[in-house]
């Protein structure tokens, strides 16, 4: 799992420094794919009702109604409909490389569990809102999702009669399962809606919406796509031919070619096992955890910034237990927590300034103490030398800083950068241990532990306790944030570094140099060419969508080719005949009880067989539905046949006999290309009936 992972990453990464010079890191699409979902969502969402108000819920009425919205409205009511699917169709994208990118970037595991697990039904709900949305145009791509999805839940075998036979044929085609659809289409969002918010409890502080510009640019793009290439029906759905070929949306029915190779019961199978694995990666192999923080009472006065800062909600308030004046203490909850050292960095009491007693912040890392980490500052700062010493504080996601190590730089690992409380900063600079200290922590606005960069950032800046002391030059503290594939950036950042701090000593600042970090310049593009640049992956991005909308065209029956569909519903015979009281006997019956004909529960199975130009095409025994085999047999088999003239023969028993055919009958028929034959079955009109549709469950009675 690792060596798969690893291999992800690797083509990641190259993608995300591409990216990151040119969007910037705050704007970077690929680290933002999360918020992106969400801010898609809503462009569904709104564009969604605004079509809603517009559409015609009535099977006949609803191309009708969509084609109207789109060529008479094409200014707004069109961008709309387009918007709501290039909108569905990015999101699709957007979903399984967040799920891809968490996988390969390990943030599956430990606490992060749950975000996994509650992701999973998000892929399935998204999937169900899409095929229903393109169920509800009623259009040839609507007839061939209807057909195909109706065909693919029936091999679950759950139903009492195949719901495919809803749309058998134009004359036996029912409203009552578009009208489902509608419900579902709607209902299913708000399930998701539900689910999304569920998805992102575990993580304080999450960003659910995209930055601004990101957000923008993206509807921008959409809006482009939608008006060089509007979102329209293909032609009228018509039950009694087959489509042909269908302009195809690949984002949504990806899995739908398959029905015809694999078949829907192994498809299922794929689909569902695919799910319980994905989810069960969450814990394939469980994460080994440092052990969790520890508060120590003794420390701790309750000021909640911990808590605030944990980006896991692992660290809950609690009253004081240990009779100490403080209101509130601060309590570990050991399963969520993820060892990442963040609420360290955040407790006013992890300071190396203190002299009296023992060095104990109020939390702690237990295999990562606050006394041992001064202890080794001090310790590795003691062999630098030279000019311009820097102590580095890098992560365990970084670009790698253990490499930067020589005479005259010191590396300094953790967890994470945010573990690392401000007064340490002021340490190592005002004690003289080194003349500039280098933070080194992940990609920017991509902290592994999500929020070490924003929140050391800011410590410094002032924002957010606990504040770097005003007399600590900011111009001594550099931070580069890279991700693993950027150690060549890292080490161009340490060498600025101590140009800066070697320029520094030269000639001092004339004024003060503000309270952010200092950072490298790192080739950054000249913002032309970064325009350029985004505006090159958002076109890329909007043809991508466009194109695989609709494209390639798939081909669901070739050109010479028809469809013949034999389905029926009949009962066959009773087990036991039927008995019949002479009006003695029913005199002879308490009145209760009495009835004129008693004929026991089960029935026979139906067999049926169907020859195509004398040659057996289909022969199949039908058991008889119901939990006391008393109901109907239901047959529905779909055949591809040559176009031309054939003979169609069929043959049906229904009576438990070993040989003979209750019914038969023939025809011969010409099917022109495309065309779609039903062959059904009616006792009670004398048996077969050939490319008619007769409608409900017959009843077996012997001719
Ligand atoms: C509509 C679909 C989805 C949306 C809108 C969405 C959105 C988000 C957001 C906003 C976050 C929090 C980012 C943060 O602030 O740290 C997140 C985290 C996460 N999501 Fe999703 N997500 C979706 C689907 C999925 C799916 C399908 C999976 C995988 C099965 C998944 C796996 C994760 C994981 C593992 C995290 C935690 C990442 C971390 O801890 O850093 N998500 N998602
Ligand atoms: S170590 Fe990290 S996850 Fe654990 S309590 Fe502290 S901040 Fe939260
Ligand atoms: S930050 Fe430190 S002192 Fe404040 S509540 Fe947390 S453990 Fe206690």
């Amino acid at each position: 799992m690792n060596a798969l992972k690893r291999a992800l990453r690797a083509l990641f990464l190259p993608v995300e420094s591409a990216l990151e010079a040119v969007f910037g890191p705050r704007l970077n699409p690929i680290t933002q794919l999360g918020t992106l979902g969400w801010f898609l969502f809503w462009i569904v969402t709104v564009s969604g009702i605004y079509v809603y108000m517009f559409f015609d819920t009535g099977l006949t009425q609803a191309w009708e109604s969509l084609e109207t919205l789109s060529r008479e409205q094409w200014w707004l009511g069109g961008i709309m409909r387009s918007l709501h699917r290039y909108a569905s169709d990015a999101l699709v994208v957007v979903v399984l490389l967040h799920a891809l990118r968490e996988f390969a970037m390990d943030r599956i595991r430990g606490n992060r569990w749950f975000p996994w697990l509650t992701g999973v039904p998000l892929i399935w709900f998204l999937y169900v809102c899409g095929i229903t949305g393109y169920w509800l145009v009623w259009d040839r791509l609507a007839q061939y999702v209807a057909v195909e999805t109706t065909q693919w839940l029936d091999t679950i075998g759950i139903f009492s009669e195949p719901i495919a036979r809803n749309f058998l044929d134009s004359e036996r085609l029912s409203g009552r399962f578009f009208t489902l659809m509608a419900y579902i289409h709607i209902a299913v969002p708000l399930l998701m809606l539900l689910f999304m918010w569920i998805h992102i409890q575990r993580h304080a502080h999450a960003r659910v919406n995209p930055h601004r510009a990101l957000g923008l640019g993206t509807l921008a793009a959409l809006v482009a796509l939608s008006l060089v290439r509007p979102a329209l029906s293909q032609a009228p759905a018509d039950l009694d031919t087959a489509p042909l070929r269908i302009g195809f949306d690949w984002f949504y029915l990806t899995v739908y070619p398959l029905l015809d190779r694999v078949g829907g019961r192994t498809l299922w199978a794929i689909l569902v096992g695919g799910s319980v694995f994905m989810t069960a990666l969450a814990w394939l192999p469980p994460l080994r955890k440092a052990p969790p923080a520890r508060v120590d009472l003794a420390n701790c006065n309750g000021c909640a910034r911990c808590f605030a800062d944990c980006p896991f909600g692992a660290i809950t308030m609690i009253g004081r237990t240990d009779g100490l004046k403080y209101e509130q203490e601060a309590q570990v909850v050991a399963d969520m927590c993820m060892s990442c050292g963040i609420c360290v960095g955040a407790c006013p009491t992890a300071t190396p300034f203190r002299s009296a007693g023992e060095l104990t912040a109020g939390i702690e890392l237990p295999d990562r103490s606050v006394a041992a980490l001064r202890e080794e500052v001090v310790a590795a700062a003691a062999n630098l030398t030279g000019d311009s010493r820097i102590v580095v504080f890098g992560c365990a996601h970084d670009a790698g800083s253990a490499a930067l190590a020589d005479t005259s730089t010191a590396v300094i690992s953790l967890p994470c950068v945010g573990m690392l409380p401000p007064p340490f900063l002021d340490f190592v600079l005002s004690r003289g241990h080194a003349d500039g200290v280098l933070i080194s922590g992940c990609a920017e606005h991509d902290c592994f532990e999500r929020l070490g960069d924003e929140f050391t950032e800011q410590r410094i800046a002032n924002e957010r306790d606990p504040n770097l002391r005003d007399r600590v030059s900011r111009d001594r503290i550099a931070v580069s944030w890279n991700n693993p594939a950027r150690l060549g950036s890292l080490r161009e950042a340490l060498r600025q570094f101590r140009a800066h701090l070697e320029r520094r000593e030269n000639a001092p600042p004339a004024k003060s140099p503000g309270r952010a970090a200092w950072r490298a310049k790192l080739g950054e593009w000249w913002p032309p060419a970064r325009y350029t640049g985004q505006f090159v992956a958002y076109a890329a991005v909007a043809t991508f969508v466009g194109y695989f909308a609709t494209q390639p065209v798939f081909t669901y029956l070739g050109p010479d080719q028809a469809l013949l569909k034999l389905s029926f519903i009949h009962a066959g015979q009773p087990l036991i005949a039927c008995r019949h009281y002479t009006s003695e006997e029913l005199a002879k019956t308490s009145v209760n009880r009495r009835r004129a004909t008693d004929c026991g529960r089960g029935r026979w199975p139906v067999t049926v067989e169907l020859d195509l130009d004398g040659r057996p095409l289909y022969r199949g025994t039908h058991e008889p539905a119901g939990l006391w085999d008393d109901g109907p047999s239901s047959v529905y088999a779909r055949f591809e046949v040559p176009a031309g003239r054939h003979r169609i023969d069929a043959r049906l028993r229904d009576d438990g006999s070993k040989r003979g055919f209750a019914y038969s009958g023939s025809e011969v028929v010409e099917f022109a290309p495309g065309a779609n034959f039903v062959v059904d079955f009616n006792a009670a009109d004398g048996g077969f009936v050939f490319g008619h549709a007769v409608g409900g469950p017959t009843q077996g009675s012997a001719p």
